[in-house]
């Protein structure tokens, strides 16, 4: 996958961040959010590698691995439009909440990108991300141009990281919250079969968890609508013409008549209740 020049360019990188750099680099400008996320969801998100073609399809077409640690993750990056990779690194220092994320090959080599999360209150915390390129542009227009696009792209980044990170929240609250409540299932109402939209998925809340109601081959079908990877919302799942569906969170495909993992990368989905309809109703029971 690695040519022996893209090789050699990963050995020679270092696996913890630098704070001295900044001093050698151009100082483009920032750009700050407030996220009502909490900094666990925020320093998982950014160990997470692996969401960055699903979540940011718009930013990243691929992402092949090329090593990962507790220090952070090195890949190699196939942008969209066709043809073009990047290698990029995101070392992150976790007593500080920072991470530095660099372009060490492709288009944009050089530069870098200094995220430091802060605690605010509550479950919020604020990111300061802080762009940093090899040299000064040429003179301000090429300055504000790429402050501008960098800016923007950050800004749907974080728009959609959200996203991730506040689902993944209200998945481990709704877990949590299910522990504490007695077992048994009694019947729960899906809806009338005459107004259930057919082409349409069904989220049904049950004491054993959240599961999707779907139409598959003209029946209606149940699977569950957490993703045992790290609970991405498989409601949200297109269903493809072999019955698979993929998370959209990191792409993991699953069978769901059988609930399998397609490749084993994780478990299996979770069982399903059964799917009964009565007086033309239809219930998960
Ligand atoms: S949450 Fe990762 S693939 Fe579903
Ligand atoms: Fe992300």
């Amino acid at each position: 996958m690695l040519t022996e020049t893209e090789k050699d360019l990963c050995a020679s990188r270092p696996n913890s961040v630098s704070y001295d750099r900044v001093a050698d680099l151009h100082f483009l400008g920032n750009y700050v959010r407030r996220l009502p996320v909490n900094m666990a969801r925020m320093m998982e998100n950014a160990h997470d590698w692996e969401h960055l073609p699903y979540v940011h399809a718009s930013s990243f077409a691929s992402i092949d691995l090329i090593s990962k640690g507790p220090w952070g993750w090195r890949a190699k990056i196939g942008l969209p439009g066709g043809g073009d990779y990047q290698l990029l690194d995101l070392i992150i220092d976790e007593t500080r909440h920072y991470w530095v994320s660099t372009v060490f090959s492709g288009m944009g080599t050089g530069t870098e990108i200094h995220t430091q999360a802060t605690e605010l209150y509550g479950d919020e915390i604020e990111v300061d991300v802080r762009f940093y390129l090899p040299e000064a542009p040429a003179d301000k227009s090429v300055a504000d141009f790429v402050l501008n696009y960098l800016t923007d792209q950050y800004r749907v980044l974080y728009d959609e990281d959200l996203g991730l990170m506040s689902g993944r929240q209200s998945a481990l609250d709704d877990r949590m919250a299910r522990r504490d409540e007695p077992p048994g299932l009694a019947s729960v109402l899906v809806g009338d079969v005459s107004e259930l939209d057919p082409l349409g998925t069904h989220l049904v809340e049950t004491q054993a968890g959240r599961f999707c109601v779907r139409r598959w081959r003209d029946e209606w079908i149940v699977h569950s609508a957490i993703c045992p990877h790290m609970l991405g919302p498989l409601n949200e799942a297109k269903l493809d013409e072999h019955g698979n569906i993929t998370c959209p969170w990191h792409g993991y495909r699953f069978d769901v008549a059988t609930g399998q993992n397609i490749g084993a990368k994780c478990n299996d989905l979770a069982q399903a209740p059964r799917l009964i309809e009565r007086n033309g109703k239809l219930y998960l029971d």
